[in-house]
């Protein structure tokens, strides 16, 4: 994953482990609300269903599968999970701009299990962050139980991480290489499918053989699986600006499976949505790369790389990713995160702000202490140096 220099380079699995380095870009901006607090738990209105899956039929355990996601509001326009970037600061931009629904970072289940500060550092949430799917990654059932059992009254899916396919996954026994390991994947989705009060949702990727793909797809919807999300790119096809998401191999799945499917993969703009969502006949798609540079994608917004995608009636939207910079940050100041997530958005948001005046950049990277003040301030900076990169929208949109 490319990052600007300064950023720390940032493995996408990558997360916090336990013992937190003293780098005041892991700092917490300010004071955060704890969603553990008993005030919390006890003030907490319960999304919970009435029973478990335990001694459900499979016929039942579908249409209970679809009674969930319609309560949702079947939502189609969903932030993807990304570690350091879908926190909840970004996730409520993301829906203030179209983002119908929206996955967290994925957390280590052990570590989360373990560790209170881990917790409440790594996952806050409030009232208007729903639907809310909470991701965990996970070797071992019981400790995933624990960790899921953890955040169920705050989310609407426990979901399970079988799609990272970094070299910390390998190491850690999780992600895409538990697609080695199909009995232990199965455990962890039964396991919380059996004990858990919400659904258990998992994103996947390809295997190679698409067989293989509708074998795995379909096992997972066996265990209990009651929403499958499909990144249609295999484990070895890392580089997502490189490689083209397959949606011949998402369309399959969809068609294989009872459950809701979810296409991951190739989504820039609104009218690769829509695409999307004719061609492989999914419920939804999720977006990633794209929303880091552009959280408006899903009000029908897209940067000026898109436009000649767009065909006629293509008009400058009077919104700008400094517009949305400005927004975050609001959003941080009320639900503080660690300096490093702050860091990230704004080189993503400003990215091609920054190649016109690379200095602002400089003076940026050499901050090892951030503030909202600065902050605020290099954007009137950029705006003073007269840079304009409009957003667009199309006028049928
Ligand atoms: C910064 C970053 C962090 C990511 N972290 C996660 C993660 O925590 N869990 C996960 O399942 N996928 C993660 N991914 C993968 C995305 O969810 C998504 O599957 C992938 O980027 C393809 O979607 P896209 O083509 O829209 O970018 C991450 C991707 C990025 C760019």
């Amino acid at each position: 994953m490319a990052f600007s220099s300064v950023t720390q380079t940032l493995d996408p699995c990558q997360h916090t482990s336990e013992s937190i380095p003293d780098n005041p870009d892991d700092h917490i901006c300010s004071e955060t609300t704890n969603p553990f607090s008993p005030e919390s738990v006890a003030n907490h209105e319960s999304s919970l269903l009435d029973n478990p899956n335990g001694c459900l039929t499979t016929g039942a355990r579908i249409e209970r599968a679809w009674a969930h996601w319609k309560k949702l509001g079947e939502p189609k326009l969903i932030v993807a999970p990304m570690v350091d970037n879908s926190e909840l600061p970004f996730r409520l931009l993301c829906r203030k701009y179209g983002a119908e629904a929206a996955y967290t970072p994925m957390l280590h289940s052990r570590i989360f299990s373990e560790n209170e500060k881990y917790r409440s550092q790594e996952f806050t949430t409030c009232k208007e962050d729903r639907p809310l799917f909470v991701q965990f990654c996970a070797n071992d059932p019981d400790t995933l139980l624990e960790a899921a059992r953890k955040v169920e009254p705050y989310c609407d899916y426990v979901d399970i991480n079988l799609g990272c396919p970094q070299r910390i996954a390998k190491r850690g026994n999780y992600g895409a290489f538990l697609m080695e390991k199909l009995p232990l994947v199965k455990s962890l989705v039964e396991k919380l499918a059996l004990n858990l009060n919400v659904p258990v949702s998992c994103k996947i990727r390809l295997f190679p053989n698409l067989q293989d793909t509708l074998n795995y797809a379909k096992m997972l919807e066996n265990a209990g699986c009651a929403l499958l999300a499909v990144h249609g790119r295999t484990r070895d096809e890392k580089d997502g600006k490189k490689i083209r998401a397959n949606w011949d191999a998402i369309r399959a799945v969809k068609n294989a499976l009872r459950i809701p499917v979810l296409a991951n993969g190739n989504i820039r703009h609104m009218d690769d949505v829509t695409r999307c969502l004719e061609e492989t006949g999914v419920d939804g798609v999720l977006s990633a790369e794209t929303l880091l540079e552009n959280p408006a994608l899903f009000a029908g917004f897209r940067t000026v790389d898109w436009v000649s995608d767009g065909g006629d009636g293509i008009r400058d939207a009077k919104l700008d990713q400094a517009d949305l910079v400005v927004e975050y940050l609001k959003l941080c100041e009320k639900y503080p995160v660690p300096w490093r997530m702050i860091r990230a958005h704004v080189h993503k948001m400003l990215g091609e702000w920054f190649r016109v005046h690379p200095h602002v950049r400089a003076d940026f990277n050499a901050q090892s202490i951030l503030s909202f003040e600065f902050l605020y301030g290099m954007v009137d900076r950029l705006r003073e140096l007269g840079v304009s990169r409009p957003l667009y929208v199309k006028d049928t949109v």
